[in-house]
């Protein structure tokens, strides 16, 4: 799969939080896949929705980016995300 469009949107809009698949602001929940397994809720059912979900809707002190990025925008930053936890980021 072509990620690179994903890769960009997730530099300039997740990277600021996530740099590098972490996270600044609560460190355990990273964006690795053991991270995603065992706090994102139904990764492991089906990775690019739960991903998608947690990205239009945020969650506590990540914002919501369902009013800031497309509906395709949004597949697309899930799709490099869901790819690079499988790759180790
Ligand atoms: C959690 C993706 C932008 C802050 C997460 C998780 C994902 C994710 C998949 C779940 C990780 C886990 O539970 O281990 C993204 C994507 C972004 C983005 C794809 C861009 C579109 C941001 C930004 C911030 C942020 C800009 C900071 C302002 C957080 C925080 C959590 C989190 C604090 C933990 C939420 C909680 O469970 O309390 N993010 N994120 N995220 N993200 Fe983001």
């Amino acid at each position: 799969v072509d990620t690179s469009n994903g890769a960009k949107i997730f530099n300039a809009n997740c990277a600021s939080c996530h740099i590098g698949g972490g996270n600044i602001l609560i460190e355990q929940k990273t964006l690795k896949k053991e991270a995603l397994s065992k706090y994102l809720e139904n990764y492991d059912v089906d990775s690019i929705a739960a991903i998608t979900h947690q990205v239009q809707n945020g969650k506590n002190a990540m914002p919501a980016f369902k009013d800031k990025l497309t509906p395709q925008e949004i597949m697309e930053v899930a799709a490099y995300v869901s790819q690079q936890a499988e790759l180790g980021w």
